[in-house]
């Protein structure tokens, strides 16, 4: 969490219009596909518009001086959608990639990724491969894109490291803790996300960074994705500054 204003604890590159922000939001970007049935269009052209309001976010939160911002574009669970549907994701976060980079860089945005991006088609993986070695030392807001992510396959991931670790020998059972755990996982070295926002009126995680959203703050909002604007985001981080976290224990 950052505070800002007479609080201020971190020199940050922000407008005085909350007095606390999050310092990392993680996004479920739901609504794409029935944003495009209600106009008459084919899905994918949902999720184009869906991309437009990714731009439109990443922008406003690095304005903000938001340090983490993760967002849901492929799940592990995806694959089971029409093969066309998922061409045309691939195609998409190429597209981002290859569209965006200077834009993003030049606004010292670092892109990274997280899930197992093995699966994804070759192409997708050179281009995230190449925009994170890119911009791996800039120092702005970190663009986390997860794709071909899955909670429980983070948390699988995560042990099958630690396991190794312990056979050969470098830890006994008793230490084992929850900072292993998290430092094991693919988001090893981001803080958890503080904010959690879902778009389209769905109020669940679906395999979302499980782990890590333990304590976060929720954010449900009908508005489905591709309409999803600054003034959705102001609001969200509205709601995010009014609430009281107490993490189990009491003011
Ligand atoms: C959920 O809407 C959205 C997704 C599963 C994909 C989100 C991906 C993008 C917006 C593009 C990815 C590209 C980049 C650049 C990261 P839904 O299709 O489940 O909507 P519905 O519930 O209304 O059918």
């Amino acid at each position: 969490m950052i505070y800002l204003g007479i609080f201020n604890r971190k020199q940050k590159k922000v407008d005085n219009k909350f007095s606390i922000i999050p310092s990392h939001i993680a996004i479920i970007m739901d609504g794409n596909g029935r944003w495009a049935k209600k106009r008459g269009l084919p899905r994918t052209l949902g999720h184009k518009a869906g991309v437009e309001a990714i731009r439109e976010i990443v922008k406003e939160c690095s304005k903000i001086g938001i340090e983490y911002l993760t967002f849901y574009a492929f799940s592990t669970e995806n694959w089971k959608r029409p093969q066309d549907e998922v061409n045309g994701l691939m195609k998409l976060l190429v597209q981002y990639l290859k569209g965006e980079f200077k834009e993003l860089d030049r606004n010292n945005v670092v892109i990274n990724y997280i899930g197992n991006i093995s699966k994804l088609p070759e192409i997708c993986q050179e281009e995230l491969i190449k925009a994170k070695n890119l911009t791996k030392n800039n120092t702005g807001l970190t663009l986390n894109l997860a794709l071909n992510y899955g909670g429980r396959d983070e948390i699988v991931y995560s042990f099958k490291n630690i396991l190794k670790a312990y056979d050969q020998g470098e830890f006994s059972i008793e230490e084992l803790n929850e900072e292993m755990i998290s430092n094991n996982l693919y988001t090893k070295g981001i803080p958890d996300p503080e904010l959690m926002i879902r778009t389209s009126g769905e109020e669940r995680l679906s395999n979302f960074l499980i782990w890590q959203l333990a304590y976060s703050e929720f954010y449900f909002t009908d508005v489905l994705w591709p309409d999803f604007k600054k003034d959705d985001l102001y609001l969200a981080l509205k709601t995010f500054e009014r609430r009281d976290r107490r993490f189990g224990g009491l003011k």
